[in-house]
């Protein structure tokens, strides 16, 4: 297993594919979906765990003040030109507690240019115990959280999704 940097073009189908499988209920417009990674994509803001040419998992990221939802909390406390937010964290389903979420975590500090980037965020839905798990064993400390209004799968009524935001000093 490998982890690459800035190939942004090669692994767009598996991508969206390894994207439909780890978020099943976010899956059913796939041009939005495919214009949102397209959009990681071309700003190379992407790593990719490889094997044998096929992906197994990917981080994606971009600047925070991308980030629509983003608390006041994070905007009065830190400059937000200078934090990176992780959008997507997804490791195909078979692959997963064999360390390739923690590999690609490990190569994005390496990786991520600390002269541009100061701080990083990473947003977590606080059922997702492997996932929240994994960001503090990697270092990140839950700073604030927020409410997201989100609608049934059948379109019928919405819910309230409780999400974590951890930070990290790089
Ligand atoms: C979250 C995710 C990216 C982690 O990737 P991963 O390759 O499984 O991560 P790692 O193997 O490096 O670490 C997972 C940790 O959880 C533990 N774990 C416990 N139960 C697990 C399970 N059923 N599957 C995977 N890991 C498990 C592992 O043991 C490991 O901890 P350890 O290093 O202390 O042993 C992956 O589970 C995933 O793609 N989930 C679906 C999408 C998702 O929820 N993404 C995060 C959104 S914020």
């Amino acid at each position: 297993m490998k982890i690459v940097h800035r190939e942004h073009s090669a692994y767009k189908d598996p991508v969206m594919d390894l994207y439909i499988a780890s978020f099943p209920r976010s899956s059913s417009d796939k041009i939005a979906l495919s214009k949102y990674l397209d959009e990681f994509l071309k700003e190379e803001n992407a790593l990719f765990a490889i094997d044998n040419d096929q992906l197994f998992g990917a981080l994606l990221y971009s600047p925070i003040h991308e980030d629509k939802d983003l608390p006041s909390l994070i905007t009065e406390n830190f400059n937000t030109q200078k934090c990176v937010y992780i959008a997507e964290m997804m490791v195909s389903e078979n692959s997963r507690g064999k360390g390739i979420g923690s590999q690609l975590l490990e190569s994005f500090f390496i990786n991520i240019d600390k002269n541009q980037y100061s701080d990083a965020f990473i947003r977590v839905w606080d059922q997702n115990e492997v996932a929240i798990g994994l960001y503090k064993k990697m270092g990140f400390i839950p700073y604030t959280e927020i409410d997201q209004v989100k609608t049934y799968p059948d379109g019928n009524g919405t819910f309230l999704m409780k999400k974590i935001y951890l930070h990290k000093k790089l």
